[in-house]
């Protein structure tokens, strides 16, 4: 079978400017990658490219065998501001209900969509707030009910950008489980984050935006102190601790 994700010698342009180019990469499926990048590097036009919002200007770009198209069902996706994408009155349950797709689940119920909402809010332990508005909830458990939307469809693929950016290290590291779960369960999971450390427990991989160049790497390749100094523009260190802990951290 092939890979969930394959990019050949792509690029992309937006305007007169070319963001990232050169990215040829697989993405097995069951996969935990995480996007890498500076600020401005292109990481979000990545995932909308996935998400056939964006074309290659050149090269090729496979989701599932075919060039990527929107509305495909088979991906989940969290955008960066989510509530800039869906306002802020609706109530939590009504939205994690619109990720539910009628067509590739068979006709669906109203109590059944019910439940399926209800089922994504407890994974991600967002149950408490279902009948609140968005507006009423922090931005940490914003980021909750925008992972429930993106899963209640039950994607093949999931498009995570920047989910544990509002998130405290409790929450982020249930998040991370999550997603280490989803992935174990065969789910091919991309994540944007500006820091590996709490993905290493589960992490195969990354891609990371370096020079106008989108590159891939196995977890191993990746965290290495010369490449992730030069990534940031920052000095970072990677420290292996006894137990196998891995920590990149400024020096
Ligand atoms: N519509 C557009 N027209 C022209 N350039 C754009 C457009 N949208 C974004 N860009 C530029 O494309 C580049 C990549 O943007 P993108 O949002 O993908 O970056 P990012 O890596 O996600 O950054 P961040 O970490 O800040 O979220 C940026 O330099 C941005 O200024
Ligand atoms: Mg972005």
């Amino acid at each position: 079978m092939t890979a969930p994700i394959e990019l050949r010698d792509a690029s992309v342009v937006l305007g007169d400017r070319t963001v990232w180019s050169h990215g040829t990469f697989e993405l097995p499926e069951g996969s935990l990658t995480a996007v890498i990048g500076p600020n401005g590097s292109g990481k979000t036009t990545l995932l909308k490219m996935l998400l056939g919002l964006l074309p290659p200007s050149s090269g090729s770009v496979q989701v599932f065998d075919a060039p990527p198209e929107r509305g495909n069902t088979r991906i989940g996706y969290v955008p960066q501001h989510y509530t800039d994408h869906v306002g802020n009155a609706v109530r939590c349950r009504d939205l994690v209900r619109l990720g539910v797709s009628g067509t590739r689940w068979g006709l669906r119920t109203r109590a059944s969509e019910r439940a399926d909402a209800d089922a994504a809010l407890a994974a991600v332990g967002a149950a408490d707030y279902a009948d609140r508005r968005l507006s009423q909830l922090s931005g940490g458990q914003q980021q909750r009910v925008a992972i429930a939307q993106a899963l209640v469809g039950r994607p093949d693929l999931l498009l995570l950008d920047e989910p544990l950016a509002n998130l405290d290290l409790r929450n982020q590291r249930e998040v991370v489980d999550l997603l280490g779960q989803l992935s174990a369960h065969g789910v091919t999971v991309m994540v944007v984050v500006h820091d590996l450390n709490p993905l290493l427990p589960h992490l195969d991989g990354a891609v990371y935006l370096l020079d106008g160049h989108a590159h891939y790497g196995p977890v191993a390749e990746v965290v290495d102190a010369e490449l992730l100094t030069h990534l940031y523009g920052t000095q970072v260190k990677v420290v292996r601790t006894a137990q196998g802990d891995l920590f990149t951290r400024g020096a």
